[in-house]
């Protein structure tokens, strides 16, 4: 079986990279293709170089990334190409951004197989871009590698037969395992940005509903306010809110400790040492229920319920009085949950069905 890997985006390189190290440990014979979606260094580069993973063997480098048509489109002709003249038997994609979307589309054109790592998560909130990627990419896929029981239950509701789905945990426990970073001298890295040990939130934001219009972005700031009266805040900035506080010409509050985006290791070893994190993110909702860290998400729903129900989450949109109410039932108290997200097994178990669905291919 000819295997391509799709990636394009931040979360998708950290969630893909235990299949692709699985996949090098048994010497099976993969393409890896970079879309680009995301391009600079500390969003791409800087994972390649961490995870120690290899070379992308194609990268798409679509002319333009403008909005969603562009981004898709101009994915999609160019991994056609691709496609055409590898001819592999199984695509691989991980996660629900354009780029998952455009290259599972194109497989599903040319009779690709599709396994699609992280599957059957759902906000069921249909105006988030990343919603209507993931479902659709779940009803193309072959091989639904769904993260807990939970997932599988509702591919099943939706239809999806039950051979196509195969619960594996999630890979972001695999990473995060293998970054090692209790070898990380975490004294040396709070020094650095002069902040003490469970003294401070790390903040991130990036969802299209939080920054792209300014009335949106200005209450998320009126959230980070908040948090200032509590403790210090780090914030390494996605550069699509860094594009928007300066389009609307917005501040970010002085005491904040604004960065660029931080590299993986670090930025776990921040997160562990931390007090909260405050996001919107998908993967941080993961990581720090695994790092026992308790979070606070800037959102109206969730994809990840089972945080919630374990006590590691706590969802609050943009609503300041939840939002203290969140923190004073966090500050004091001690994590006490199980991640529910795998145990660090997934990526071999997504291999190993790999390698059994091939040979039962050959077999016949
Ligand atoms: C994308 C995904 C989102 C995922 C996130 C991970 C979609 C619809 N969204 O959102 O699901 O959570 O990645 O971080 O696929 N930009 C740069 N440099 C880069 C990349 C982006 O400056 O390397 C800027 C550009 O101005 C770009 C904007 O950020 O227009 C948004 O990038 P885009 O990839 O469209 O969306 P993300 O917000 O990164
Ligand atoms: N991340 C990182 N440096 C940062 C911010 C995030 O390495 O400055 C990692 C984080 O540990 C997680 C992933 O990036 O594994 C999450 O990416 P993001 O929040 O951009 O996307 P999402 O998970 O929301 O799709």
């Amino acid at each position: 079986m000819k295997i391509a890997i799709s990636i394009g985006t931040r979360p998708e390189i950290i969630k893909m990279s235990p299949v692709i190290k699985e996949l090098q440990r048994r010497k099976i014979n993969f393409i890896l293709i970079h879309t680009n979606q995301h391009y600079d260094k500390e969003l791409d580069d800087v994972f390649f170089q961490e995870l120690n993973l290899p070379k992308p063997d194609y990268e798409l480098h679509p002319d333009s990334l403008e909005d969603h048509s562009h981004q898709i489109g101009n994915i999609m002709i160019r991994i056609e190409d691709v496609f055409r003249k590898e001819k592999p038997d199984l695509l691989l994609v991980q996660g629900d951004t354009n780029s998952v979307l455009a290259s599972a589309l194109i497989a599903s054109k040319l009779n690709i197989k599709i396994g699609h790592v992280e599957a059957g998560l759902r906000s069921y909130d249909q105006t988030m871009p990343e919603e209507v990627n993931r479902r659709l990419t779940d009803h193309m896929s072959d091989f639904l590698f769904a993260v807990t029981s939970t997932q599988e239950e509702i591919l099943l509701e939706e239809g999806i037969s039950k051979e196509k789905v195969f619960v594996v945990g999630n890979t972001v426990v695999d990473a995060l395992v293998n970054s090692n970073i209790e070898n990380v001298d975490k004294e040396e890295l709070l020094k650095k940005y002069n902040l003490k040990a469970k003294d401070f939130f790390v903040f991130t934001a990036h969802r299209a509903s939080n920054v792209d219009a300014a009335e949106d972005l200005e209450e998320l700031l009126r959230c980070l306010r908040i948090l200032t009266n509590y403790k210090k805040v780090i914030w390494p900035i996605h550069p699509r809110t860094e594009r928007s506080l300066n389009k609307f010409g917005l501040d970010i509050p002085a005491e904040v400790l604004v960065t660029k985006p931080l590299g993986y290791i670090e930025f776990l070893s921040l997160i562990e040492k931390s007090s909260m994190v405050v996001t919107d993110s998908g993967g941080l909702q993961e990581e720090s229920c695994i790092l026992k860290v308790p979070c606070i998400t800037l959102r109206e729903n969730t994809e990840r319920p089972e945080s919630v129900e374990i006590g590691s989450n706590i969802v609050v949109g943009r609503n300041v009085k939840k939002l203290q109410a969140a923190i004073e039932q966090f500050i004091n108290s001690t994590p006490h949950w199980t991640s529910p997200f795998g145990d660090g097994m997934s990526a071999k178990r997504i291999v190993d069905l790999i390698e059994e669905k091939s040979n039962a291919k050959k077999a016949i």
